[in-house]
């Protein structure tokens, strides 16, 4: 217990000073133009430390940053700390449950988040049961390599990456989960994550939205 709350507090002081790299390379432009398709109400799940925030545009009328993780959400806050309106609250739910009504938000946006949580359906169902008819999810994940032998490391070494970097699976194929969720993917793009090794470096990002007829689910 002790040894899991040093390792989350080391993971989270350190991890904007880990990512400088990747972030000026690729994930920052990456973020702007996705988030700038943002609108309405907006939940983020596992908002991290806020590299996030600077980039929603005004039209985005309140933002909910969910973050389960008591480290994160304390660095969480002290970034919010500029940002700080009436138009942002920030809660501890994960992404599996989160308590709030049907059709709640507009945009859900989720950065390098379903990786991490433990369970990627049900995760993706809650996304779903969240959304407004209309409503999309911005998704930035990275995903499992189309390179077999890459694969492979994947699976190999996903038992120990999971243990240094806070559950994070390597071989989850997420564009096909989000698809099995009833999400319509209107945006895809598949890109390598600069200065990553080979088996995190496969992403994929884009657009994936709930009909407007979406009482039933297809
Ligand atoms: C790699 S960090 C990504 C942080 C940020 N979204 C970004 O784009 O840099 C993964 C985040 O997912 C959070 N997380 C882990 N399990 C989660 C869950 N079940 N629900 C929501 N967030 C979760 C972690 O606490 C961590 O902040």
């Amino acid at each position: 217990m002790v040894m899991k709350q040093i390792h989350s507090y080391l993971l989270a002081k350190s991890y904007d000073y880990v990512m400088r790299n990747t972030e000026k390379r690729c994930l920052q432009g990456w973020r702007k133009e996705l988030l700038a398709q943002a609108s309405g109400d907006l939940l983020e799940i596992g908002a991290g430390t806020g590299v996030n925030l600077p980039h929603y545009p005004n039209r985005v009328s309140r933002i909910t940053l969910s973050e389960p993780d008591l480290q994160m959400r304390n660095q969480l806050q002290r970034k919010t700390g500029q940002f700080q309106n009436e138009r942002l609250d920030i809660t501890s739910w994960g992404a599996e449950s989160t308590g709030m009504p049907d059709a709640s938000f507009d945009t859900i946006v989720s950065t390098l988040v379903l990786c991490s949580v433990p369970s990627l359906e049900n995760s993706l169902n809650e996304i779903y049961r969240l959304l407004r008819p209309n409503g999309v999810l911005l998704f930035l994940e990275h995903v499992i390599s189309n390179h077999p032998p890459t694969r492979i490391w994947q699976h190999r070494l996903e038992p120990l990456w999971g243990l240094c970097a806070g559950n994070c699976r390597l071989t989850r194929d997420t564009a096909t989960a989000i698809l099995a969720t009833g999400l319509q993917i209107e945006q895809l793009t598949e890109a390598p994550m600069a200065g990553t090794p080979a088996f995190v470096r496969g992403t994929i990002r884009g657009i994936a939205r709930k009909s407007l007829d979406s009482g039933e689910r297809v």
